[in-house]
């Protein structure tokens, strides 16, 4: 009997230790366990071959820092007993970035393609590890061990890349480096730095200094805002990133969101007139002139200087929402169009970019520019990375080019992963994309040929640093809110990036969201290990049963070590509220809140049942509630409603108003529409809400539609006699 009971402990041991293995994201090629356990203990030696003195350098700090034991560095041509062994083998066949990763009691040996394959290992090694190992800080009482198994592990995708904006936020060095750290944990290779916008310019360029002394700084006085990377810091953090297998690509904007170059030195524009750089969110329609050679020459300069910091095969171009105003106006423009035989300032925007793409290929370089540049045709192949549609990436399949997929309805990291309240305020104008969303993205996207898949190099977030701080307001740098644009970055990074990286590394048929969802639970407490910040999971509803005077509600906790509490009064849950253990039964789902806590300071927003108003469906989307609040006193008041996402495209609309319930009806007077706070349309006619009859819809048309404005409306409302009415607020678009 009791050899029984030892044999199960010591089965549901090795079970609990291969759980634990293998929850590793992203999920390797082909793991087995081998009933083998390796303990890390002081004296372990780590060896490497060849080459990699320094990738062994970096294992050792790795696993010093928490354990508190100096592990000794040693060159040598095979494995050793007790020791981690680390190198590379071409002969193998090992794919490109790919491992080999073998533990066993003795020994724990990698072999990579390459370095980077090394370096891939490595950061497996470390998540079979406790959670601990992330710690930069010695722990103590921690056992050390690795599950043995045989991995076996490549990319399926050789592009994982995140961008940063540093352009419209200036992120400095040292967050540039902890988000290269982010990124290795999970084996991303392309960081990609939006240097240059409207709003900054943040490479330092010897020899056009004003680019940085003027345009990479905003505000007056003490609101005073701004910074730019020297070409010290780059050279510091392109070698960082270099150990760590990301490739940092730089993005030198042409011919729009240049208005930062353009208050530098003005006659880069076609106007010449002086600007500042601004310190609201817009997008100038001051471009560089396409007329005057000056232009050309001042970017063959900069990307001289760029390249020589900058070892990337890839200069990422932009090539975005460019509007023509100025080139209409701009006899410079104007005459080379004639010149050229143009039919459109479309087409002066390909003379622009194939001239460029021209420049940049003396480099040996290749131009990366978001969708619009592989769709109006190029002389060379490019890389495309597509935001708009499947479309755009089928199209520039088609025309010989390489495509990344950065498109918005998933890989749009500024956008919030909901619209709970109390999310981060953040970009509005696209839906919320949920860690589901993120991990639903195939490269391969719909419609695209099976036979241009080698066309298709990964995916790629991004991360807008103008939409995530006062919606489309810059933000202002108070004692109060210091870093707090680098806290954003990390809670709408992570868990996402995580699920980017899957979908990038892991073989499809290896993909499953369920499963993912489940190892994601301990890596929460891995990311707090490292000190990364992260949005924290709701608890999931596993069931909610109607019984009689209630619901039955099951939840799931979706990390590891946290709690969840809730509440069934009506009031907000929060982190002193009951521990939720079992089964709970609630009267009304609508006073019924759960959230994850991971500690006071750190917990979730909350699960909860909103009620839907379904039976307004049919007049389109909730866009606000009314209720006393809103008409407090006497007389008219104006009822703020946020639109910005709801109105999305040119069109018609109708926003509509419905009481629900109070002794006292809405009056409204009229409805006003604001972009970016400018009145494009209204209705006026007087509406009285309790009778709910057409009367109390109102319509405007939108023909001028812009990504990332936000819109507002205003309507003008008051209680029809007393202030105790509730109703809802829908818009539809006609
Ligand atoms: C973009 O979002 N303008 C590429
Ligand atoms: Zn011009």
């Amino acid at each position: 009997m009791k050899k029984i009971i030892f044999i199960i402990t010591i089965f549901c041991f090795l079970v609990s230790l291969s759980i634990q293995a293998q929850d590793i994201i992203p999920k390797p090629n082909s793991y087995k366990t081998n009933g083998e356990v390796f303990k890390l203990t002081q004296g372990v030696h780590i060896y490497y071959s060849g080459d990699l003195k320094e990738m062994a350098g970096f294992l050792a700090k790795s696993l010093s820092l928490p354990t508190g034991w100096d592990f000794a560095i040693k060159k040598s041509k095979s494995i050793k007993d007790r020791s981690i062994f680390i190198s590379t083998d071409n002969s193998k066949n090992i794919e490109k970035e790919g491992y080999e990763l073998s533990v066993k009691n003795n020994s724990v040996k990698i072999v990579g393609s390459s370095q980077a394959g090394v370096l891939n290992g490595i950061q497996t090694l470390l998540q079979m590890l406790p959670i601990e190992i992330y710690n930069k800080k010695r722990q103590n009482n921690i056992n050390w061990a690795i599950t043995g198994a045989e991995i076996s592990d490549a990319p399926l995708y050789q592009w994982r890349g995140i961008m940063l904006d540093v352009s419209r936020y200036f992120y400095d060095k040292d967050y540039v480096l902890h988000l290269i750290d982010m990124m290795a944990m999970y084996k991303m290779n392309v960081l990609h730095l939006h240097l240059i916008d409207d709003a900054g310019w943040r490479l330092e360029i010897k020899k056009y200094p004003k680019l940085t002394s003027v345009g990479a700084w905003r505000g007056e006085g003490h609101e005073r805002v701004g910074g730019y990377y020297t070409q010290e810091d780059i050279k510091e953090i392109v070698t960082y990133a270099s150990l760590r297998n990301i490739d940092v690509i730089p993005e030198i904007e042409i011919p729009a969101h240049t208005l930062a170059a353009i208050s530098a030195y003005p006659w880069l524009s076609c106007t010449e007139k002086k600007h500042v750089v601004p310190t609201q969110h817009f997008i100038s329609r001051d471009l560089y002139c396409a007329g005057k050679e000056s232009t050309f020459e001042f970017l063959e300069n900069v990307f001289k200087e760029t390249f020589e910091l900058f070892p990337s095969k890839y200069l990422h171009i932009g090539g975005d929402e460019a509007k023509y105003d100025r080139w209409i106006d701009c006899k410079h423009c104007q005459a080379r169009k004639k010149k050229l035989g143009l039919a459109s300032e479309k087409e002066l925007q390909v003379y622009f970019t194939k001239r460029v793409q021209k420049i940049v290929a003396k480099y040996g370089k290749t131009i990366v520019g978001w969708d619009e540049i592989i769709e109006r045709g190029l002389d060379d192949k490019a890389v495309g990375m597509v935001w708009h549609d499947q479309n755009k990436a089928i199209y520039g399949a088609k025309n010989g080019h390489d495509l990344v997929m950065a498109l918005t309805e998933h890989c749009y990291f500024d956008v919030a992963e909901s619209n709970i309240p109390g999310e981060v305020k953040a970009a509005t104008w696209l839906k919320p994309i949920s860690l589901e969303k993120v991990y639903q993205l195939d490269p391969m996207v719909e419609g695209l040929d099976e036979k241009y898949r080698s066309q298709v190099l990964g995916a790629h977030a991004t991360l807008w640093s103008d939409q995530f701080i006062h919606g489309t307001i810059l933000q202002e740098i108070t004692p109060i809110n210091e870093n707090r644009s680098e806290k954003y970055f990390d809670y709408l990074t992570f868990p996402r990036m995580a699920a980017l990286a899957e979908v990038c590394w892991t073989p499809r048929d290896l993909q499953s969201w369920d499963d993912f969802e489940n190892r994601m639970k301990s890596h929460y407490p891995r990311l707090s290990e490292a000190g990364y910040g992260y949005r924290v999971p709701q608890p999931k509803l596993i069931k909610k049963n109607k019984i009689d005077g209630g619901f039955e509600i099951v939840l799931e906790n979706m990390v590891d070590g946290a709690e969840i509490r809730y509440s069934t009064d009506g009031t907000p849950a929060n982190v002193y509220s009951n521990v939720y253990k079992n089964q709970i039964t609630v009267k009304k789902l609508n006073q019924f809140q759960a959230i994850t806590v991971i500690n006071r300071h750190h917990f979730s927003l909350p699960l909860y049942f909103p009620e839907k108003f379904d039976k307004y469906k049919k007049y389109g989307t909730l866009v606000a509630e009314w209720n006393s609040n809103n008409i407090q006193g006497k007389g008219f008041k104006e009822f703020e409603i946020n639109a910005t996402g709801k109105i999305n495209q040119n069109g018609k609309y109708e926003l509509s108003f419905w009481y629900i319930e109070g002794s006292n009806g809405l009056d409204i007077k009229n409805i006003e529409v604001f972009k970016n706070n400018i009145k494009i349309a209204e209705d006026s006619h007087p509406a009285f809400t309790k009778t709910n009859s057409k009367n109390n819809i109102y319509s405007f048309e939108i023909d001028n539609y812009e990504t990332g404005a936000a819109y507002t409306i205003k309507a003008n409302i008051r209680g029809n006699f007393g202030n105790d009415s509730k109703g809802v607020v829908f818009l539809k678009r006609k």
